[in-house]
């Protein structure tokens, strides 16, 4: 056997794993390009008064743009380990460890309270899920911006159909 054989296979099968797990869970990860990154935060008017909850924040880059450009405090939660330890680095080098917290775990069992905007990108199935839960524990008054997939049953603000991008209270929709 040789070495590429050795390396290839063990790799392919921890991502196999990974990628169907995490979809189990919610939503396999897919980041969101940086132009609609910048859009979401800006549809949902980011600012420094916020706290930005990203629902499974991969790489970190919605919750490390909101610190960083739009001067928000912001939070993401993650279930992959390795994804978390990666946003845990990124944030430790950047120096963002004061206004950026990773918490390691289900989104469906953390309070997302605190949360002024919520962003996620997930998929349809996962978003129908979680919107009583948005509905719950969010004031009315919060954003919820979702990437590609709706949130039925939240009342619509705003959207951008062409890059299919939506913008919700949480509260029933009319
Ligand atoms: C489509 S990716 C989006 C990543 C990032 N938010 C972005 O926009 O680039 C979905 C992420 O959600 C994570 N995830 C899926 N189900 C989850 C759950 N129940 N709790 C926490 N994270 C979850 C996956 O591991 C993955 O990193």
């Amino acid at each position: 056997m040789d070495l590429w054989f050795l390396v290839f296979v063990p790799l392919t099968i921890v991502i196999v794993i990974s990628i169907s797990w995490t979809h189990s869970r919610g939503a396999p990860w897919v980041p969101t390009f940086m132009k609609t990154v910048h859009k979401m935060l800006t549809m949902a008017d980011v600012g420094p008064n916020d706290v930005v909850y990203d629902l499974g924040c991969g790489d970190g880059r919605t919750i490390i743009t909101a610190a960083r450009r739009y001067g928000a405090r912001s939070v993401g939660i993650e279930i992959d380990p390795l994804r978390y330890l990666w946003c845990q680095m990124l944030i430790t080098i950047l120096g963002l460890r004061g206004q950026v917290k990773i918490v390691y775990g289900d989104f469906f069992n953390q309070d997302l309270s605190a949360a002024t905007v919520v962003t996620c990108y997930l998929l349809q199935s996962t978003n129908e899920r979680l919107q009583g839960k948005l509905m719950q524990e969010l004031h009315p008054s919060a954003r919820v911006v979702s990437n590609d997939f709706t949130f039925p049953r939240l009342q619509l603000h705003r959207q951008d159909t062409k890059e299919k991008i939506y913008l919700y209270h949480p509260v029933p929709a009319k």
